[in-house]
């Protein structure tokens, strides 16, 4: 109860956030009566039962359904600022919010409506917020591109791009040409790598993107020397437990490796990934890794730590926000 609260009190960051998995299922049904949309369970319940999942694949097939329901900017904006106050309760100060853009442009959504929807919300508070825009990588490099081109005039929303969906099958290096003209504009860069795929995805992804933080990482410890140098790099892996056991990359939290990750020397975080598909926020992740693994006060300060020290902020703000 003690470990509950001081980690619910500690000042954190969240840095793996996609806005789109933070869609409860009573917002899904309350926007898709808005819109007009019949969705393909009957209720609430029904539709929370289906997160049942055996693998990446099956999360998101669901996930890409669920978003559907978004059509207007206003749909943004109220799955947005839903997440900034759920973060805010958690004690989050700041987050970087990854959001699909072809998700939603695929459907014929514009990519202003989402993008300005997202964005008012951030600009509202209650807590500091960026953006960063992710490329689907089971889609062609040229989808990416374009949607590069499309995000140009919304340039100074933006404070990177990532890239996420499918890994297995989809190198980092299939986004090598678009990586690098983000890379170009002054974007910051960060890519999902060894979540399900090998950690040579890892290093493709540090050596070909170039990015700057690793989403997910946790497979880095099948490879002892890409482990050292993620050790000597300092480099940055957004960790998150409770996506890992509903989407079984571990069995049990029990198994988990985050307590490996920070003895290796690793920057890890903790992360809330799809928080409405994993069962919780990103303290509910904290307290699940520290409920399951030999973790304490001072593993909790180093994550923390490590939140900030990853964020894309000036040194100034991380000092503020600690
Ligand atoms: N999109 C949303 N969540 C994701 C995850 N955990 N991995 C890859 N793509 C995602
Ligand atoms: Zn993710």
């Amino acid at each position: 109860e003690q470990l509950r609260r001081r980690l619910q009190a500690m000042p954190k960051a969240e840095l793996h956030i996609h806005i789109e998995g933070s869609l409860e299922p009573e917002l899904i049904f309350e926007l898709a009566q808005r819109n007009g949309i019949s969705l393909a369970y009957p209720s609430v319940e029904a539709l929370r039962q289906a997160y049942d999942f055996t693998d990446l694949q099956s999360f998101l097939d669901i996930y890409y359904a669920g978003a559907s329901v978004l059509l207007t900017e206003q749909d943004f904006y109220d799955m947005t600022a839903a997440y900034l106050r759920r973060a805010a309760a958690d004690n989050v100060r700041h987050a970087e919010i990854f959001f699909d853009p072809q998700t939603h442009t695929a459907r014929g959504v514009p990519f202003g409506t989402a993008i300005n929807g997202i964005w008012r919300a951030c600009q509202e508070g209650p807590i500091s917020a960026s953006l960063i825009m992710c490329f689907l990588r089971h889609l062609p490099e040229e989808d990416a591109l374009a949607t590069l081109e499309q995000a140009l005039p919304h340039r100074d929303k933006l404070i990177g791009v990532g890239l996420d969906s499918s890994e297995v099958g989809h190198p980092p290096e299939k986004f090598a040409r678009v990586f690098e003209r983000a890379r170009e504009l002054g974007l910051h860069l960060v890519a999902h790598a060894g979540e399900e795929g090998p950690p040579a995805y890892i290093d493709s992804a540090l050596d070909v993107l170039h990015v700057e933080r690793i989403d997910h990482g946790v497979r880095c410890l099948d490879d002892p020397q890409l482990v050292q140098r993620l050790a000597r790099e300092r480099m940055a892996l957004t960790v998150c437990p409770l996506s890992n056991i509903k989407l079984r990359v571990f069995d049990v939290m029990g198994s988990h490796n985050l307590r490996r990750l920070l003895d290796a020397g690793l920057a890890a975080t903790v992360n809330s990934d799809d928080p409405a598909y994993f069962g919780g926020y990103v303290n509910a992740n904290y307290l699940a890794a520290f409920e399951a693994l030999p973790l304490d006060e001072r593993h909790a300060r180093q994550l923390a730590v490590n939140s900030f020290e990853a964020a894309f902020l000036d040194a100034d703000s991380k000092r503020a926000f600690l």
